[in-house]
């Protein structure tokens, strides 16, 4: 069995469609929740499904590396971002080598990077009139949005769609794909 853990601060759409995805899987099991924000709506999703949650502050996540027995606790060997804006520092990064993924509701390299989360993404490619726009599943690293790429795929932008029309066409992908990509990477 593969433990995985996803880390999410947001809303937790994703996290709740990777929980529902592997919950009666024998092959992988979400093992663990983790979230930067006591009050995120993902660990009641978590809760609800028997998954147990780990909160981190932002001394404990930077200053210690007190996560990473948390994770070998739970024996976590893969760890999925799903909404997690906090940058992943050395020694998790170190920790799990191309054994840790993050999605971007972008086709990155382009609107990746510092600042480039949520709506902000979506306006900007509103703002350039780009033709299409998507998902990527990408391996971890220091860096925001650049580690290596497992994953894209595409939706059209239509000449009148709305920054919260691209956003939904988008969303609809990640919450297609993100579970089996990680099913296949595992
Ligand atoms: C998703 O758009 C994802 O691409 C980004 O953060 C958002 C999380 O949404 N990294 P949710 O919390 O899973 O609903």
């Amino acid at each position: 069995m593969h433990h995985i853990a996803i880390f999410a601060s947001g809303t937790g759409s994703n996290a709740r469609k990777i929980i529902e995805y592997f919950q009666d899987s024998p092959v992988v099991q979400v093992a663990l929740v983790v979230s930067n924000k006591k009050d995120a709506g993902v660990l009641d999703i978590a809760k609800a499904h028997g998954i147990p949650v780990y909160v981190i502050g932002r001394q404990s996540f930077y200053e210690t590396e007190d996560l990473l027995a948390v994770l070998q606790q739970h024996r976590v060997e893969f760890i999925a971002l799903a909404g997690f804006l906090w940058l992943i520092p050395a020694y998790l990064v170190r920790a799990y080598p191309r054994r840790m993924v993050n999605i971007h509701p972008a086709l990155l390299p382009k609107y990746g990077g510092k600042g480039m989360y949520g709506m902000h993404v979506h306006e900007a490619v509103r703002a350039a009139d780009e033709p299409e726009t998507g998902i990527t599943i990408h391996y971890v690293n220091e860096h925001y949005d650049e580690g290596d790429i497992v994953f894209q795929a595409r939706c059209p932008v239509a000449p009148h769609d709305t920054p919260a029309d691209i956003a939904r066409n988008v969303l609809t992908l990640e919450h297609l794909y993100y579970p089996q990509i990680i099913a296949q990477i595992l």
